[in-house]
């Protein structure tokens, strides 16, 4: 009786230090290489916006999410549009957007008042880093709209957008050019609109 006893009270140690091991290890994961290796990442893109296709989505030298003059092999104004998986039917064209040079996604503010996106360590669960993309208008820019509140969307904030316009979300409506965006791989961008 006391042999079998403390046979369970091994094989119950035992069994405790997998399961302690395994968690360990999914909570020391990085979800970005888990979900996404880098292998199989698409390839990264510039997010232009239509009020001036000079300037493109960057993260900033202090961490701040801002439009920055459009340069060829800034890591820093380089983004992973990340699928996600497409589950749910008509959940396909969600994504979430990550930088190359910090790895980390473009994030909703937490604060209702507040409008300035952050940057944030890529997390799947965290419906704040979640985008929708709007219908395309004739010259291929849209709306990137928050999953989680689609009557906002990405917007250089304050209206007539210059290099340093910090980024952030805002209602929608109306759907003025400094909410429009192209998320393209071309560079440099070929198409020019200047209001
Ligand atoms: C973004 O702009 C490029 C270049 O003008 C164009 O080829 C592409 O179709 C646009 N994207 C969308 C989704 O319309």
């Amino acid at each position: 009786m006391a042999r079998f006893a403390a046979a369970t009270v091994l094989v119950c140690a035992a069994l405790l230090l997998c399961v302690e091991q395994s968690a360990g290890s999914l909570a020391s994961a990085d979800p970005l290489s888990t979900l996404f290796p880098a292998n199989s990442r698409p390839p990264p893109v510039m997010i232009y916006c239509k009020q001036n296709t000079e300037l493109n989505v960057a993260v900033g030298d202090d961490g701040k999410v801002v439009l920055a003059v459009a340069k060829f092999g800034e890591f820093k104004q380089l983004w992973w549009k990340l699928p996600l998986p497409a589950l749910v039917h008509g959940e396909g064209h969600k994504f979430w957007l990550v930088n190359v040079a910090t790895e980390q996604a473009i994030a909703t503010p937490t604060d209702d008042n507040k409008r300035e996106v952050k940057m944030a360590p890529f997390n799947p669960w965290d419906k704040a880093q979640l985008w929708v993309p709007d219908t395309p208008d004739a010259d291929g820019f849209y709306q990137i709209k928050v999953s989680a509140d689609e009557s906002k969307a990405l917007n250089g904030l304050g209206g007539s957008v210059h290099k340093g316009t910090v980024v952030g979300i805002y209602p929608g409506n109306p759907v003025s050019a400094n909410t429009l965006w192209n998320l393209t791989s071309i560079w440099p961008f070929p198409f020019h609109y200047f209001p």
